[in-house]
Parts: C-alpha cells; sequence; structure tokens
C-alpha cells in the first residue's frame, strides 16, 4: 500500500510550492468539448422529465469547469436564465463563444445525445440516447434557437461582466448562498463536482436556499480516487496527514466523502431523493488498510463508485 502512495504524495509536495502552481495550466474536465457539454445537459434534462415535464425556467450550475457550456445547452433547449458557481475562473470568453456556435449546430440539427461511444464513463447513463423531442418540441426550439435569442445570448458571452446581463450569470468564487436571491432557481445540476466540495454541508444549504420550493436538483458524483492511487477506492487508505500532503497547495482536490454522507445532508436539508443509481465497483483493499476515518464504512459505501442523484425541495 505504501508504495501506491509515493508518486501521489511526491506530486503534493511539489504543489505544496507556490511557485509551481503558476506554471500549471489547469483543465478541469469535460465542458472544453461542445458535445460533451450537449450530452451532460440533454442527459439531466431527460432526468428531470422523467419525474417532471417540460424546460426548468431559471437553472444553476456548481462547477461548470472549462466552459459554460452545459448551461448554453440549457439556454439554447429554452431555459430563460442560467447561472454558473464555482471557485476557480477556468473559462474564457473565445472558447465559451466556440462551445456556444457548435452547440447551436447540434441543437438545429437535432443530433442524438452522445452516448457511452463517446462517453463511457459519463453519468447518468439513458435507456434510449435519441434527441428528445418530446420534451423539446419543434415550437420550443423555434423560439430557443431564433436568431435574434441567438444574438441576445452572444452579446452576454462577449460581454460577461455586464451587471445587466439577464441569460448568463456567473458567481466566482462563491461562498455564501446570499449571492442570489432565496428562492430564485428551478433546477440546480452538478457534472463531476460534488465530490471536490471542501464545504458539502454549506452546498447543499446553498441549493435549498436557492431551489424554488418544488425546485429539483440532479447532481452526477464520481467518488473514486481521481488518479491519487492505483485502485479506485486507494484514497481512502491515505491518514489525514498524507492527505493533506497528496492535496498540495491546491484549492480543492476531492473531499474522499462517501455516498451515504450526501444522502444524509440532502434529506437534512429538507431535500426528498426521487431517483438515485449508484454504480458499483468490487473492493479489493482489506477494511484494515483503509485510514481510521474511512474502516467501518457501510458496504454500501464501500463499493459504490459513482452515483446519479435526483432530489426534490420540499
Ligand atoms: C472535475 S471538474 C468538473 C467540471 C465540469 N462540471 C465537467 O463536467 O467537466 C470540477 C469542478 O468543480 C469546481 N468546484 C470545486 N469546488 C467547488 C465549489 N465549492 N463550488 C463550486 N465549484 C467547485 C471546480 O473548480 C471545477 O470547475
Amino acid at each position: 500500500m505504501w508504495k501506491e502512495k509515493v508518486t501521489p504524495i511526491t506530486i503534493g509536495l511539489v504543489l505544496h510550492m507556490p511557485f509551481v502552481k503558476t506554471l500549471l495550466s489547469y483543465r478541469t474536465g469535460g465542458t472544453i468539448e461542445s458535445k460533451y457539454c450537449y450530452s451532460v445537459w440533454l442527459r439531466h434534462l431527460k432526468m428531470l422529465n422523467s419525474v417532471r415535464r417540460g424546460v426548468p425556467k431559471s437553472v444553476a450550475e456548481l462547477g461548470p469547469g472549462d466552459s459554460l457550456g452545459i448551461g448554453f445547452a440549457a439556454l439554447l433547449s429554452g431555459c430563460e436564465s442560467f447561472r454558473a458557481f464555482d471557485v476557480i475562473k477556468y473559462w474564457n470568453v473565445e472558447r465559451n463563444l466556440k462551445i456556444f456556435e457548435e452547440l447551436v449546430v447540434l441543437f438545429k440539427n437535432k443530433a442524438p445525445i452522445p452516448g457511452n461511444v463517446e462517453y463511457p464513463k459519463v453519468q447518468p447513463q439513458l435507456d434510449t440516447y435519441a434527441f428528445p423531442d418530446n420534451i423539446l418540441s419543434e415550437e420550443i426550439l423555434k423560439n430557443s434557437l431564433s436568431e435574434s435569442r441567438l444574438e441576445a445570448i452572444r452579446e452576454e458571452i462577449k460581454n460577461p461582466d455586464n451587471p445587466l446581463n439577464a441569460l448568463v450569470k456567473f458567481y466566482v468564487p462563491w461562498n455564501d448562498y446570499k449571492v442570489i436571491n432565496s428562492d430564485s432557481v428551478d433546477f440546480v445540476y452538478s457534472q463531476a463536482v460534488l465530490e471536490h466540495v471542501e464545504d458539502l454541508e454549506g452546498t447543499y444549504i446553498a441549493f435549498s436556499k436557492w431551489l424554488k420550493k418544488g425546485g429539483i436538483m440532479s447532481h452526477s458524483i464520481d467518488f473514486k480516487c481521481h488518479r491519487t492511487t492505483k485502485r479506485w477506492n486507494g484514497h481512502r487508505t491515505y491518514s489525514e496527514f498524507e492527505w493533506k500532503i497528496v492535496k498540495g497547495g491546491r484549492m480543492f482536490l476531492i473531499n474522499r466523502l462517501p455516498y451515504s454522507v450526501h444522502q444524509e445532508l440532502q434529506k437534512k436539508h429538507g431535500f426528498r431523493i426521487l431517483k438515485e443509481h449508484p454504480v458499483i465497483m468490487a473492493n479489493d483493499i482489506p477494511r484494515n488498510k483503509f485510514s481510521q476515518k474511512f474502516r467501518n464504512l457501510s458496504e454500501e459505501d464501500m463499493i459504490t463508485s459513482d452515483a446519479y442523484m435526483l432530489s426534490i425541495k420540499e
């Protein structure tokens, strides 16, 4: 077990040096690609429609990463406003515009949702990856893709700091739920973010404040080690001290919290879980090799490598 930890700990030590961080150019994940943004948004939209018909008016995304593309896909589906919350601003105007124009083409062509061939690891998985005509009717798309609306969105993408923007707004960094009005959002979603969040309870409190009563949230969470060990769950073998070193000077890495913590926090802060799709992966690490904090996890937490959760604010 110790051998597996040597490289991540060495990288962590190097990352403690402030000048190293400034030399690194960060990439966060998939939103560098328009097809990924299209696929992720339509997956969340389809999951939402499995419990409630229609396109939500006001949407909020936690942790958009390299572009605001998933939110642009929401706007192109007819959502009226999109708000993004992150701790670092990875995106830039040029990339956002490029992704936006590519998304317009995908929507105009009603392209099928990129599925398991292109994105085998992306959750949630769907029964069918056909374009969702039943949700995005001709009438909805005629309005959402009208030239005047596309031009209005482009203008806001080009001028992201304009306080008058109404379609696309961002909050980076955010650390207080009061950055937007309470009860003002219909749909909150995140993709591969909640496993990184340091203050998970504060974040679920924010979701609960932001969402209107009856509002829905949709999250895809990856509990795996994010390359910090060879085995998918080896990150839970590090002691607290070792983990601090592995994290290096990074603002966040992964919080190592198991699935049940999300279930508990959601319930504690006024959500009812409507759908949950845990992904199971075998654990081949003996319990006594896990750090003190994790060796008594439930069997379910031990083998849950990913989860998709859809919940309603009651
Ligand atoms: C793995 S990336 C995923 C990016 C994007 N959602 C995707 O699917 O490619 C994780 C993102 O979560 C963001 N993040 C981490 N902690 C956060 C927090 N407390 N609040 C908001 N975003 C956070 C990171 O800055 C990063 O953009």
